[in-house]
């Protein structure tokens, strides 16, 4: 499909270059795998040990059972519990949270927790306003209970306004509007967004989820080594490094690669840092993200 715009226009306006497409046998559970396995490699964990599976995603394979029950299959990890989070673009901060009350609450003592999306199956690729926008991709991390010695997550906040779901939603498809053929004509099982609305609630609430995660962190804003934003638009990116008081020398951008991941984005800005050598032992990160629903938070961790 064409649509009419420039490469120009989409640099300019998001920051995107690049966004990648899962290929046709790529399934989200099988994305997640490539990504859970590197995760265990480094944590020195095997599939046994996983007591839960927290999956973020808003492009689930089926919708009935959870792609994280497809995943725990593919995996062998047959001691966990295993259900995906839907919660948009923070999907993979919600999971930390969710990942971190198992923990507390010893239902299990390893969490793989995976933020996964095939996001090009739900785009619109005739709505030039979307169709720029979203890529496919996988991440993952092993959380664990710490053995005494220093928390490596210092604090979470999440929050959401279901008031503001008509400005980013996939209308059809679901329970109330199941996939029939006026689905199809009005193209209603793909996302529609408002893309300026969205711009300015998403740089309101990002501002918000890192002054809370900071200030429930007991720290200030100049202990923080790293910002690792969700990864939907340089603008955007960059009005909440201003807001944090952080030069954008020490925050995470790839948006230009990937374009926006949803709740993948996080964990493949992570991944790359790591492997940039931007997150050493004792470095302070701050995630931070939003997505539809309104749905937002942050987290700040100890690497
Ligand atoms: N190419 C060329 N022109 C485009 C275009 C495209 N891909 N998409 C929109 N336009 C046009 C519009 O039609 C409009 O034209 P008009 O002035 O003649 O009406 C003009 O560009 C400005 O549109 P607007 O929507 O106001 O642009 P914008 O600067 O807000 O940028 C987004 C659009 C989508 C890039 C921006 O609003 C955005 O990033 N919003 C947040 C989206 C997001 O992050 N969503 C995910 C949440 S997790």
């Amino acid at each position: 499909q064409r649509v009419d715009t420039s490469d120009q226009w989409i640099v300019e306006r998001t920051g995107i270059r690049e966004r990648h497409r899962a290929g046709p046998d790529d399934t989200v559970a099988s994305l997640s795998l490539t990504a859970a396995r590197i995760a265990m490699a480094k944590a020195g964990v095997g599939p046994l040990d996983i007591g839960a599976i927290v999956l973020g995603t808003a492009t689930p394979d089926r919708l009935l059972p959870s792609t994280a029950c497809d995943l725990q299959a593919l995996m062998g990890a047959h001691n966990a519990a295993a259900f995906d989070i839907s919660a948009a673009c923070p999907g993979f901060i919600y999971a930390i949270v969710v990942a971190e009350g198992l923990i507390a609450s010893e239902q299990a003592d390893t969490v793989l927790v995976v933020g996964a999306e095939k996001l090009t199956t739900i785009t619109d690729h005739t709505d030039r306003s979307t169709a720029i926008l979203f890529g496919d991709g996988a991440g993952a991390a092993i959380l664990q209970r710490v053995k005494g010695g220093d928390r490596g997550l210092l604090s979470t906040f999440i929050k959401s306004d279901g008031r503001l779901a008509p400005l980013l939603l996939r209308p059809g498809g679901g329970s109330s509007d199941p996939i029939s053929e006026k689905v199809i004509r009005e193209r209603s099982q793909f996302m529609k967004m408002a893309g300026r609305e969205v711009f300015k609630h998403a740089v309101l609430t990002m501002a918000e989820a890192c002054d809370e995660a900071i200030k429930r962190a007991g720290i200030t804003a100049d202990q923080v080594d790293l910002l690792v934003p969700h990864q939907a638009n340089i603008r955007i990116i960059e009005a909440t490094a201003k807001h944090a008081g952080m030069p954008m020398s020490k925050v995470m951008v790839n948006v230009d690669r990937y374009g926006n991941t949803s709740s993948a984005s996080i964990p493949l800005a992570l991944a790359q840092a790591e492997q940039e050598g931007r997150l050493k032992p004792g470095t302070v990160a701050l995630l931070v993200a939003f997505g539809a629903g309104f749905t937002w938070g942050a987290a700040v961790v100890r690497w």
